[in-house]
């Protein structure tokens, strides 16, 4: 079959997540970059696409001349990735969902939780593929580990321990930064900052792996540093449908950290250990035995590992290629629909619109709960209660 045919709005040149989302869309051949409109000014966005190799009528000025130049073509794009700022994610996934495309949008999916299950109504009435990007969800070993849990190697799960807690926001002295500031300030970032930026990731990565939904949660929510009207760092106790207890730690104030996701689970029967920061290895102990350290792309590992682990064992894979394991589910689900086929299981794991309205639920019971002193909140948006 032909590749498929990619988009990207937002992304522009200079901007922290485009090229991870071009490495990663480019990586398998499995797609070709087709169209864009990279970047909130015009003449630049267009001018950068075409730099990147886009044909000059299809490197658009904006997202609406995109989803007007897309939606007459026969050859229109399979896919289209939102890589904007948060604010402008609902209302392009929205359109281009209507419009009958399939979406990649990055997190958060929306500002509020209305929103979210809108969009996860959009996309179950027009059947269209609505993806969220937990990109650290396409690790190979992060696969492994919700392999182990879900074949039982843990026994029941009585604890998930996440993190994403770094250290980039520290400097008192920049707090005033422009490019730091709109992240604290509610006009801008909404009802969380840290959390609603990192701890989403932890929160979706722990649920992901135990194949438990939060249900209810308690939030420590602080601003170390005082002049911020939002939360730079976020403890969060939760329970989990499934029965797992949950503690969250977020972070963007812990000096010496770097990215600092982690994911820690203990069961009856073992417990795991898992850092993005070192995603080739997963330490892994049997109640009863020692720790061992399962390498990625090592034999016997699970087929939703195997499938997504390319270079041999001992050479490093990273972030671009857990991004390339969310795209090359998204094509093995595109393909699947244009041959008539079910999709191969090992790849239907890529996140959802549900996953994203789920976060959104989350990112609001962790601020109504920090402003109460840590009360016990429901963690579930109403159309999952
Ligand atoms: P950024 O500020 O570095 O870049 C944003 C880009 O979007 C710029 O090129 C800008 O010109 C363009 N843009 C803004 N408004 C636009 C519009 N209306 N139409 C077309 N282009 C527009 O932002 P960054 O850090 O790349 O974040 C973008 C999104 O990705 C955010 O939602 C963020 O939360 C998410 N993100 C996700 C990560 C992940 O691990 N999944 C990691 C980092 C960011």
């Amino acid at each position: 079959m032909a590749k498929l045919r990619w988009g990207m709005i937002g992304g522009g040149e200079g901007s922290q997540i485009g090229p991870a989302h071009r490495l990663g869309a480019g990586l398998d051949g499995l797609f070709d970059f087709t169209a864009g409109a990279l970047d909130h000014r015009p003449a630049e966005g267009r001018a950068y696409g075409q730099r990147l190799g886009l044909a000059a009528d299809r490197a658009y000025g904006d997202w609406q001349e995109m989803l007007a130049g897309e939606k007459g073509r026969d050859d229109r794009i399979d896919l289209v990735t939102v890589a904007t700022p948060n604010a402008t994610h609902f209302e392009i996934t929205k359109a281009y969902l209507e419009a009958g495309f399939h979406v990649l949008c990055e997190k958060p999916m929306t500002m509020t939780v209305e929103e979210g299950e809108e969009i996860v109504k959009i996309a179950r009435a027009t059947g269209r593929i609505c993806a969220v990007n937990y990109g650290y969800s396409g690790y190979s070993l992060v696969r492994h580990m919700r392999a182990m849990v879900a074949r039982g190697d843990l026994g029941r799960i009585r604890l998930v321990k996440a993190e994403f807690a770094h250290g980039h926001h520290a400097d008192a002295g920049d707090a005033d930064n422009p490019r730091v500031r709109w992240r604290y300030d509610p006009a801008q970032a909404g009802v969380s900052a840290q959390f609603a930026d990192c701890g989403i990731h932890a929160l979706h990565m722990a649920s992901f792996v135990i194949g438990q939904e939060a249900e209810r949660l308690s939030a420590d929510t602080v601003s170390c540093i005082e002049s911020r009207e939002l939360e730079d760092d976020a403890m969060v106790n939760l329970r989990f449908d499934g029965g797992a207890v949950g503690r969250l730690w977020t972070s963007s104030v812990a000096l010496g950290r770097q990215h600092g996701l982690t994911l820690q689970v203990f069961g009856e029967k073992g417990g795991l250990r898992w850092a993005q920061e070192q995603p080739n290895q997963l330490y892994w102990m049997p109640l009863g035995g020692r720790v061992e350290t399962i390498e990625r792309g090592e034999a016997g590992l699970s087929p939703e590992a195997d499938r997504t682990s390319r270079v041999t064992i001992g050479h490093a894979e990273g972030m671009p290629l857990a991004f390339a394991n969310i795209y090359a589910d998204l094509a093995e689900a595109i393909r699947a629909e244009k041959e008539g086929r079910e999709m191969d299981p090992a790849a239907n794991l890529y996140p959802r619109a549900e996953d994203g309205v789920r976060s959104m639920a989350a990112v609001f019971a962790v601020a109504e709960s920090g402003k109460a002193e840590g009360a016990w909140t429901d963690a579930r948006p109403p159309m999952f209660r």
